[in-house]
């Protein structure tokens, strides 16, 4: 009798195990059955699915053929927006009774382009001060406006953070430093006419054909004075949140052989160059 046994072999597969002993020995025929109908069952089932694997790939790859292209989803056409969704969800409850004024705000444009003044294509330039380093090409933050009697700058800027949307416009003329050199030439004073532009969009590289061509303009905004001796500005006007404020600087008719050519930094100290200061409108909207 196995009872009496103190040791049972083990085996490697439940077929052995079950072959080893105990009750289910007894009925062999009857336990490989169960099994290989088990067996059976996996197999067809897997057959199944790789042939249902096999057909979905052979549709998704004549699809790809028959379209041209998998690479569908990053393309961008020609002027569309990037989505820039709000970051500020259900501030405004929060500051709907807040008369807390927050401190204004520096904001320089991350981009500048020249346009040539006689141009109906209105074609954009970017100009850059990258330089050969041992490490490489270095582009800095510099960004050039050059108003004369043939180019014209487009700046724009965008309207940061939230309910700081009374702008103030500044020019104050950058200064030399053992730092940073703005290359200023300037006819002091130069009038010159700053126009909005009639775009929502951002100007962005990243966008197909966002860079190529200046939108048109919308409205005379302001004449401002750009001269050494003191900053100028002009404001306040509205800046809404999240939104682009694009503009054109020209020689004023006033004075069509106005001469301004500097480079400006956001980061160089004293602050200096064209840029908009963003006040709290948490308090007065406008
Ligand atoms: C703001 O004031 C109005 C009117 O006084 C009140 O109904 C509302 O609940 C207040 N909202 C908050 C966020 O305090
Ligand atoms: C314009 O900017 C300069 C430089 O930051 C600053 O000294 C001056 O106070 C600003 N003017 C106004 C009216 O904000």
């Amino acid at each position: 009798m196995r009872g009496a046994s103190e040791y049972i072999q083990l085996s490697s597969s439940p077929e052995g195990f079950s072959d080893a002993g105990f009750e289910e020995a007894e009925k062999p025929e009857q336990s490989v059955r169960d099994h290989s109908n088990g067996h059976n069952g996996l197999i067809f089932w897997a057959c199944i699915g790789a042939l249902l694997s096999t057909t979905l790939s052979v549709i998704l790859f004549a699809r790809d053929l028959y379209l041209g292209t998998g690479q569908v989803p990053f393309q961008t056409t020609t002027g569309q927006a990037l989505r820039r969704p709000s970051q500020y969800m259900n501030l405004d409850k929060i500051l709907a009774n807040s008369t807390h004024e927050f401190p204004p705000i520096n904001n320089f444009p991350p981009v500048t382009f020249q346009i040539n003044v006689g141009d109906s294509r209105r074609k954009m330039k970017e100009d850059e001060r990258g330089r050969p380093t041992k490490l490489g090409a270095v582009y800095p933050d510099d960004r050039r406006i050059l108003i004369n009697s043939k180019f014209a700058t487009i700046v724009q800027f965008r309207n940061i953070d939230y309910a700081m949307e009374r702008c103030v416009l500044n020019i104050t003329m950058p200064q030399k430093t053992d730092t940073f050199d703005p290359a200023v030439t300037l006819l002091d004073p130069s009038l010159v006419d700053i126009w909005t532009l009639d775009t929502p969009n951002e100007l962005s590289r990243y966008i197909d054909g966002a860079t190529t061509y200046a939108p048109k303009r919308k409205e005379l905004l302001t004449t401002l004075t750009f001269s050494e001796t003191s900053p100028n500005t002009f404001g306040e006007f509205h800046c809404p949140s999240g939104q682009f404020t694009t503009l054109e600087l020209t020689c004023s008719p006033l004075m069509a052989n106005c001469n301004v050519d500097f480079w400006q930094d956001r980061r160089a100290r004293p602050l200096g160059g064209l840029h908009i200061i963003q006040h709290s409108s948490t308090v007065s909207p406008v």
